[in-house]
């Protein structure tokens, strides 16, 4: 094994822990809620925002605790945004990660809940960072306010916005950018800069550096997105596929078609790299993020 891979490996598997002992137990009551909270959180996932925290995390030596917090919390949000993104008044999905949408495994109103309660569990758990690492509060309130921006309807929640109302239309590249970098871009870029800004202030310099890197993986993660539900099989995806034609939603592939789309995910891993050229070998870890969510097949 590689690495890259035994890295990622870890971080995957102490996510996985992390995870669990930062929900309520799934005897706790309201018992339904939290068994279904657990269900939509654990045992699947690419775990890529953990992993964009961590990595972004060795360019300035953040607290290992404050990184699981930050990578707790993204990883919380964007399980209750595929939460509710499944649901029948948005993409009526009934596939995720392999096993049945949280509406189909227990019912709509529970899966509701369940977005709304991670939503508030992500929060709560960055913020008891307070009692637990040596950042002073001020800042700690910095990253709590990034989150809720990337989070929200300038953020990931303004994104879907845009996505529903966009069904059957044709928009033009710059309205498809827009929306693929708030709907899915949003929490991308919040995990590489919640992971860097826990450790030491950042320098303007560095902190257009970060940015340009966040900006190129967001978009190229949705564009592959697109392109995957396009190519690829449930079985290997874990979700239904051909869902975005058979929804008439646009995307990169329905604007550009499947080979501009690939060269474009390509171009924006390039561009990726050359952005993270002043942090040179402590980057590693992010170039290789880079090349994974480009060249990813699921
Ligand atoms: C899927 O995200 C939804 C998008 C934002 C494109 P991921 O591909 O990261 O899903 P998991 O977490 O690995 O299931
Ligand atoms: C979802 O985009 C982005 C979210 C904020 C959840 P998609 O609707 O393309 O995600 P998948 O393909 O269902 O995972
Ligand atoms: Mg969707
Ligand atoms: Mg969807
Ligand atoms: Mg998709």
């Amino acid at each position: 094994m590689s690495g890259f891979a035994a890295w990622m490996q870890g971080v995957q598997q102490a996510m996985e822990n992390d995870l669990s002992a930062l929900l309520p137990a799934a005897g706790q009551a309201p018992q339904r809620l939290h068994a279904a909270m657990r269900y939509a959180l654990l045992g699947g996932g690419k775990r890529v925002r953990p992993l964009l925290v961590f990595a972004a995390g060795q360019l300035f030596d953040t607290e290992p605790r404050l990184l699981t917090r930050s990578a707790a919390a993204l990883e919380m949000l964007h399980a209750y945004s595929l939460v509710h993104d499944d649901m029948p008044c948005m993409d009526d999905d009934i596939l995720r990660r392999g096993k049945p949408t949280v509406h189909v495994a227990f019912d709509e109103a529970t899966a509701l809940l369940v977005g709304d309660a991670l939503q508030a569990q992500a929060f709560l758990v960055l913020a008891e960072a307070a009692g637990d690492t040596a950042l002073p509060s001020p800042r700690l309130v910095q990253m709590l306010a990034l989150l809720a921006t990337a989070a929200g309807s300038m953020g990931m929640c303004g994104g879907q916005a845009i996505d529903l109302d966009s069904v059957g239309q044709a928009l033009s590249q710059a309205q498809l950018e827009r929306m693929h970098q708030l709907k899915t871009g949003a929490l991308l870029r919040a995990a590489v800069l919640l992971g860097a800004s826990g450790g030491k202030q950042l320098d303007a310099e560095q902190t257009a550096a970060l940015d340009a890197y966040a900006d190129a993986i967001g978009l190229a993660f949705q564009v592959v997105d697109d392109v995957l539900d396009a190519t690829a099989d449930a079985d290997t995806l874990g979700k239904t596929a051909g869902k975005d034609a058979a929804n008439h939603k646009p995307t990169y592939v329905s604007i550009l078609g499947l080979e501009e789309s690939r060269l474009l995910a390509e171009k924006l891993r390039q561009q990726a790299h050359a952005a993270l050229a002043p942090f040179g070998g402590k980057a590693q870890r992010l170039r290789e993020l880079a090349d994974l969510i480009v060249k990813r097949k699921a």
